[in-house]
């Protein structure tokens, strides 16, 4: 954010907006959503659901909607059999649509490619056919760990049309964090490349995989595409995709699945640190995807150029930039890279390429592009965007504000999606042509979803009450559960809430005195770093086990950029020695961090304090360790064990050795 004292006094006003922006007459009249679409759902949600999922083509029609008896395990449109990939890819080609551009793919050197649904036909009939040689088949794991390229795309639908789920492990991990997501899921294949770009340069991928699979023995086969020809060692169970995807057969014949059969697990952040495998089946999830891309995105396949800047290793990426994209026949941009390589006017330089009508982006990115400055979007002809969505964390004000002038044009609806790894889709969302947005609330729940926010005793709050986020009514693209972990899929979400049957998302928020919904952020242990979810106890675990430390707790602290930066405190061990608090060790233990979990995990700051604050029950006390991290009085000590710790920490900072 520019810190102008101008622009300090727009945040100020901002914050207390009570503006409207209220849908042109143009938009509205041609939008996908109508106002309607609310009534129709609220006078029979199953029979709304029902037609959503007539958007598929289904093999077997089904026989019931949803099948809750067996709550929190939901079955959506039971006995209904369809192949997930079929309707992504095959039938916009047999509807006619062969030559239409699925992807233009642009790779961060400058490399392009376009790539038609006919195309995309063949080559995920190929990988398919490549996973069958190699006894790939219905419900096998496969682990695809890889940057922003095609064949990410053609592994996950291959993974979809043979039946197998794919478990994609974000390219920003580290090796330890892919071994333990391959062990959770015993993932029986691993799909990765050479190398990838970063900012330019070709970074080694494959030595990260080497280095999981070696202590994982469930993998059999690990499928290298070359992307960067960087070398690489060459393991035996290792083999080339060119090699063994393109001598395969163009032809494939997809298998109908079961409605609940298992397409995917991705692994998301909880508040311990075993990350939890989110579970998601066919019809259900197909079946939201592809109709909140229709209606939130107003998206029009014959006409529109849409991109979503996720990668594929967040659910995202696995709604908005595959299933649901792809199962409406959108023409959509994949770009491989990051946002200023070369330059900081990348995404508006690609957006004016390729004329992209809708994007689809996170506020931190917002904010960073805030930063980098108001003229960069402005030497691009960006007149062709119509509709913007933001996703991933609250979007403040300022920031909504910024994005509908320097890249709406003032006109273009923002859509801010609310939702979770585990709703599978959108759930929170103006649907633009229909509602007047407003900046920074997410507003209302979509046509046929059921969300509310209540006090502790799970009773609604009235207009301008605050309190938590729950979700009342199941939903077609819910999660099935935690892999392998019933009772913690019952805990972590269904517990909180019993009494109502509510399902907990893990978020506050507040109505406003319309009663649109404001996202508040987490009121658990996770914090939100870029749009990431990201668990304190992760990253405490990871400073733990480096040798030097003893004990640490970290907090999520505000962040201009981030939204919330990590810091960490940490107590050393006795014999760490003279130097462990020094900026070279503090380097290292966040190196450590990254080498852990991933550079997006490395702690902002590292505080070395003598003690850390600790309620009786021996719970640390992050509120107060936040406090510090955001340069606030430090607040209500009392239930503290020992009192006098926060003044030690104080004291500990003020020697000065405490700044990364
Ligand atoms: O806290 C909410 C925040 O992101 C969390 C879900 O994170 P994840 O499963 O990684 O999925 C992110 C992409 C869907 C939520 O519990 N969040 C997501 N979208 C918004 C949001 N917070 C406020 N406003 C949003 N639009």
């Amino acid at each position: 954010m520019t810190q102008s004292p101008g622009q300090g006094q727009a945040l100020d006003n901002l914050l207390t907006e009570s503006r409207t922006f209220p849908p042109s007459d143009e938009f509205a009249a041609q939008a996908n959503a109508q106002p309607a679409l609310y009534e129709e759902a609220k006078a029979d949600r199953e029979a709304f659901w029902a037609k959503q999922a007539e958007r598929l083509h289904w093999d077997t029609k089904w026989t019931q909607v949803l099948d809750w008896s067996d709550a929190p395990f939901a079955k959506w449109f039971v006995g209904g059999k369809l192949n997930v990939a079929y309707n992504c890819v095959d039938r916009h080609v047999e509807s006619g649509h062969g030559d239409q551009v699925a992807i233009h793919w642009e790779g961060e050197p400058g490399d392009s490619r376009a790539i038609t649904y006919g195309e995309l036909q063949r080559e995920v009939s190929k990988a398919a056919n490549a996973l069958t040689s190699l006894g790939i088949g219905a419900e096998d794991r496969v682990a695809i760990y890889m940057p922003m390229i095609p064949e990410a795309i053609f592994a996950m639908l291959a993974c979809a049309r043979v039946g197998a789920m794919h478990s994609v492990v974000f390219g920003g991990f580290s090796a330890e964090a892919l071994r333990t997501r391959i062990e959770d899921s015993a993932c029986r294949l691993v799909i990765t490349t050479d190398g990838q770009y970063r900012r330019g340069t070709p970074a080694p991928l494959k030595p990260a995989v080497d280095e999981a699979v070696a202590g994982a023995p469930s993998v059999e086969k690990v499928i290298v595409v070359k992307r960067t020809d960087t070398e690489v060692a060459w393991m035996d169970k290792d083999v080339w995709w060119h090699e063994l995807v393109d001598s395969q057969s163009d032809q494939h014949t997809p298998e109908a699945f079961d409605a609940e059969h298992p397409l995917f697990i991705l692994y998301t952040s909880g508040t311990t640190g075993k990350p939890k495998g989110i579970l998601h089946t066919s019809g259900g999830y197909l079946t939201q995807a592809s109709y909140t891309q229709h209606h939130v995105f107003d998206l029009k396949p014959d006409t529109d150029v849409y991109w979503c800047t996720a990668d594929i290793g967040w659910v995202t990426g696995h709604s908005y930039i595959v299933y649901g994209p792809l199962s409406n026949r959108v023409t959509q941009v994949v770009y491989e890279g990051t946002p200023n390589t070369p330059h900081e006017g990348r995404h508006w330089e690609i957006v004016q390429k390729y004329g992209v009508s809708i994007y689809y982006t996170a506020p931190t990115l917002i904010r960073t592009f805030m930063k980098w400055g108001a003229e960069i979007p402005a030497k691009f002809d960006l007149s062709s965007l119509r509709v913007l969505g933001s996703v991933g964390e609250p979007i403040n004000p300022e920031a909504w504000i910024w994005y509908r002038e320097n890249v709406g044009g003032g006109k273009a609806p923002i859509v801010d999606t609310w939702w979770q790894t585990e709703t599978g889709a959108i759930m929170i969302s103006p649907l633009p042509g229909v509602v007047s947005t407003k900046p920074g609330s997410a507003q209302r729940p979509l046509p046929g979803i059921g969300a509310k926010v209540v006090n502790d005793e799970g009773v609604e709050v009235p207009h301008g009450g605050g309190g938590y986020l729950v979700l009342d009514e199941p939903w077609p693209s819910m999660l099935r559960g935690i892999w392998g972990d019933e009772e913690r899929y019952r805990e972590t979400y269904w517990s909180r809430f019993a009494e109502q049957g509510f399902y907990f998302a893990g978020d506050g928020a507040k109505y406003d005195d319309d009663g649109d919904i404001w996202l508040l952020g987490r009121v658990d242990d996770v914090m939100n770093v870029s749009g990431h979810r990201i668990s304190t106890t992760e990253v405490e675990s990871a400073l733990v086990s480096h040798p030097t430390v003893a004990e640490a707790a970290v907090v999520g602290a505000s962040d201009a950029t981030t939204g919330q930066g990590i810091v960490a405190f940490v107590i050393l061990r006795g014999g760490a020695g003279s130097d462990a608090g020094g900026a070279d060790a503090i380097k290292r233990l966040r190196d450590h961090v990254a080498k852990e979990i991933g550079p997006i995990a490395k702690p902002r700051q590292i505080m070395v304090v003598p003690e850390l604050p600790k309620t009786r029950s021996g719970k640390i006390m992050r509120r107060l360790l936040r406090d510090v991290a955001e340069n606030r009085a430090v607040g209500d000590v009392t239930t503290l064990a020992d009192s006098s710790v926060m003044d030690l920490i104080s004291a500990g900072l003020q020697s000065g050795k405490s700044e990364d």
